[in-house]
């Protein structure tokens, strides 16, 4: 009798657990039950989106009850790999990462493509023509990012007979927003022989990295009137090379950046910076409403792209107050 009661019990308190995780409640259920487990491998702490993204991803997970485990790669691929690597012998529900660079991610996806691990890309690409290793991509179209810098510049530079001397700051060598954003801004550009980028090379997305480089842009290169940076950090850390230099950002030498993030639009509203592309960071929410889809086995976009906005110093002063990050 003892025993049937037990067992009554028992099932009575399983099918408790089943239905509180059950889809459509505020814990999202693993396909096997219980809370769905998200690996999420992000790419590192190394800019104010980076922090903004992060937090965003952080917050949307907890609000829609999936448990993250979360790891920092410090922009190394082979620790995203590691990282990767570790989840699948987890036995997580979904894979999420933001690859620090777009090549060589097809042995360790199809690892997880072969322990059934659905992987889901944020933010940046991979080069895989196997589209089958990962489910979706949501993020940004670095390439728009690139060429609304450049159509800023040619519409600005109208009237000017050039020559127009750019230098440009990249982002991470290898990395999707470095490839597309100067691809982007390239494309628009070279219609226009007066524009040229007389100097470009990499400021890894810092803020240290943009000064030291700016630093020695500024000597080595004598004329500089424009510079393109790929994302406000950079720009802040050149814009101290700047008035290091003796120059006044903004006048002496023009300053076009992607972001916007709160520190970005602050300097744009100061002058300092002359235009900003947006690129939004805020993707958690989108990422957990893809992995409950993904993990229903219901259909979602191959490409999920980000909206974003461009501002101007007079924009950026108007919406400085209410920017979230
Ligand atoms: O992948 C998005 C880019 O990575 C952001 O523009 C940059 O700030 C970040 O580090």
């Amino acid at each position: 009798m003892l025993k049937k009661i037990s067992a009554l019990v028992l099932a009575g308190v399983t099918a408790v657990a089943l239905t509180s995780c059950g889809k459509g409640e505020s814990g999202a259920a693993a396909p096997g039950g219980g809370k769905t487990i998200m690996g999420f491998s992000q790419v590192g702490a190394e800019s104010g989106w980076r922090t903004a993204n992060t937090k965003s991803v952080q917050e949307a997970a907890k609000a829609a009850g999936i448990e993250l485990k979360f790891s920092d790669a410090q922009q190394k691929q082979e620790n995203q790999i590691k990282a990767i690597r570790s989840y699948i012998q987890q036995k997580v529900d979904v894979i999420a990462f933001s690859p620090v660079v777009e090549s060589g991610w097809d042995t360790v996806l199809k690892e997880a493509k072969n322990a059934n691990i659905p992987v889901i890309l944020t933010d940046r690409a991979v080069d895989s023509t196997d589209k089958t290793l990962y489910k979706t991509f949501l993020g940004s179209d670095f390439v728009e990012e690139g060429r609304k810098a450049g159509k800023w510049l040619t519409e600005e530079s109208k009237s000017e007979a050039g020559p127009v001397n750019i230098v440009e700051l990249q982002g991470t060598t290898g990395s999707a927003p470095a490839n597309d954003r100067k691809a982007g801004f390239a494309e628009v550009i070279g219609s226009d022989p007066k524009f040229k980028v007389v100097a470009s090379q990499t400021g890894d997305f810092t803020r240290a990295k943009g000064k030291e480089v700016m630093e020695a842009f500024l000597k080595s290169t004598p004329d500089i009137d424009v510079l393109y940076a790929h994302n406000d950090d950079m720009a802040l850390g050149a814009i101290e090379a700047i008035e290091g230099a003796g120059k006044v950002p903004g006048k002496d030498i023009k300053i076009i950046s992607v972001d916007a993030v709160k520190d970005g639009m602050q300097a744009l509203a100061d002058g300092k910076i002359s235009y900003i592309v947006e690129c939004s960071p805020l993707l958690g929410p989108q990422l957990m409403d893809l992995t409950k889809k993904v993990l229903a086995k219901e259909e979602v976009p191959a490409r999920v792209v980000t909206e974003e906005t461009t501002f101007t110093q007079e924009q950026a002063k108007k919406v400085l107050a209410s920017r979230q990050y």
